[in-house]
């Protein structure tokens, strides 16, 4: 293929990718944005294996195949509620792959057209360094925050005295190694700033507390865009380049959205270790006091539900783990046959993944203006006769507008203690993500309905039709 058709292939692929995030941004335009995205990387693989640099096809086909079916048996096995880990995980393997482009790259130059025997070029070398620093921060992070999300490494921040003192003269060393490589190109400082990097990834993430994991998980697909765009130069390819960076940057607007829903300052989050202990919270388990539930049935959530006149359901983790939203549907349905006004009010960093609620929402064709976002819809819990938390937690926890101490403290909560009438479904009294108890399950306004998410909406349902 000549160069300037595999150019123009390229454009047009870029092009739509562009468009794919452009459709990603709203859940009306998103499966005509993921169509968009299979076309252009569809474009993207097909005109790369038609290069002219491309000797042999034996290896990519068998990379593609161990790679296919990997990916075919993973995509049909995984729950939606193991998502964010398996991003993560991905975001990691990306990571590792900017590390070993940059390292076989710094060991055979000549075949990357980068330099020779006299020695690999100044820019090269620079894009080399930064590729690798970035890549190996997103190796480590994304398995440390794979750890965590899948419960492996406990969510609690792992802090300790000095860290970000520590965190930046680490910071410092990977630019003296990145320097060093620039001036000498020694396969020692590639290693040294590889190893400096690694380490770094571990303690960018381990201070990060559970509830704030959901922006560390946009920052490792930033970090991750990034590495490939170093892959991009490393590999003088104008397609990776453009990817990455729009991997990158919408990474990073993420980000900035998520710290802004959370209440959170970007740069704490970069540098890691900031809200408090989990198990510094104030609630029952906190003081030690065993302090009263009021607990009731499916029969008597009907009857407050059915009599209300409106009612604002707030999904969470837990409705994902139960799959209760197709229950949901039915309920809802039947509550608007009886006249009453049924909501969804949905936290921005509900459920484990963003948007995982409006996702599954969509999925049980709840007609989008049903769904409205936090804050268009706080004020209205004063006049709502019934809040409908069916498994979510932290989400609505007041201790994030009273306790300084509680690491959820900041972030806007959806207001349903201000409900008539507030009925959480959950299994237990056992806390969130953010391992925080919730002092809303003491309240006399609250109401308890102990059991699974979609079991219980099964009840309800039963009880409505009866
Ligand atoms: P959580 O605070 O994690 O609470 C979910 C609740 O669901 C749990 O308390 C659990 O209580 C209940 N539950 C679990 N399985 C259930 C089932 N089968 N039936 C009924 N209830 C069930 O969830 P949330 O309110 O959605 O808040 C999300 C949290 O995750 C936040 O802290 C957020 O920062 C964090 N996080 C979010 C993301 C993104 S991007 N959204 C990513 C990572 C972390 P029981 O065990 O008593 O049933």
């Amino acid at each position: 293929m000549s160069p300037d058709l595999s150019a123009f292939l390229y454009l047009v692929a870029s092009v739509c990718f562009i468009m794919a995030l452009r459709g990603l941004s709203s859940p009306t335009s998103a499966r005509q944005g993921n169509l968009y995205g299979m076309v252009g990387m569809g474009l993207a693989i097909g005109t790369t294996l038609f290069n002219d640099a491309v000797l042999s096809f034996e290896t990519i086909l068998g990379g593609l195949l161990i790679g296919g079916v990997i990916g075919t048996l993973i995509a049909r096995k995984i729950k939606m509620t193991a998502l964010p880990q398996l991003v993560a995980g991905f975001h990691s393997l990306v990571g590792l792959a900017a590390v070993c482009v940059a390292a076989s790259a710094l060991y055979s130059p000549d075949v990357f057209g980068i330099g020779g025997m006299q020695g690999i070029k100044i820019s090269a070398l620079i894009e080399m360094g930064l590729g690798t620093a970035i890549g190996a921060i997103t190796f480590t992070g994304s398995i440390m925050a794979f750890g965590k999300l899948q419960g492996f490494i406990g969510s609690k921040p792992l802090v300790f005295k000095g860290q970000h003192l520590f965190n930046a003269t680490l910071l410092l060393a990977i630019i003296a190694a990145g320097t060093w490589l620039t001036i000498h190109g020694t396969f020692g400082a590639f290693w040294v700033l590889t190893a400096l990097s690694l380490l770094l990834g571990i303690l960018l993430v381990l201070p990060i507390g559970g509830a704030d994991m959901p922006v560390i998980v946009s920052m490792l697909n930033s970090y991750s865009g990034w590495a490939a765009c170093g892959i991009g130069f490393t590999l003088q390819n104008n397609l990776l380049i453009i990817t990455g960076a729009l991997v990158g940057s919408s990474g990073a607007i993420l980000s900035y959205i998520m710290c802004k829903g959370m209440n959170r300052s970007i740069v704490n989050v970069v540098l890691g270790g900031f809200g408090g202990d989990s198990s510094s919270g104030s609630g029952p388990a906190a003081s030690g006091e065993a302090k009263p539930v009021k607990t009731g049935s499916a029969e008597d959530a009907t009857f407050l539900m059915k009599n209300a006149s409106s009612v604002i359901i707030v999904p969470g983790y837990g409705m994902a783990v139960a799959q209760a939203q197709h229950a949901l549907k039915e309920m809802v349905e039947l509550l608007k046959e009886q006249g009453v006004k049924v909501r969804f009010a949905i936290h921005p960093v509900a459920g484990r993944m963003p948007g995982h609620m409006n996702v599954l929402l969509a999925e049980a064709n709840i007609p989008y203006e049903d769904v409205v976002e936090l804050d268009d819809i706080n004020r209205d819990f004063a006049s709502t006769d019934v809040a409908l938390v069916i498994g979510a937690n932290d989400v609505t926890n007041p201790a994030a507008k009273t306790d300084p101490k509680s690491p959820i403290y900041g972030m806007p909560i959806l207001d349903v203690e201000k409900a008539k009438t507030v009925l959480f479904i959950k299994r237990s009294l056992s806390s969130g993500y953010a391992g925080v108890e919730n002092e809303l399950f003491h309240r006399d306004n609250t109401m308890m309905l102990f059991g699974d998410a979609k079991k219980m909406v099964e009840q309800i349902i039963k009880a409505m039709e009866q």
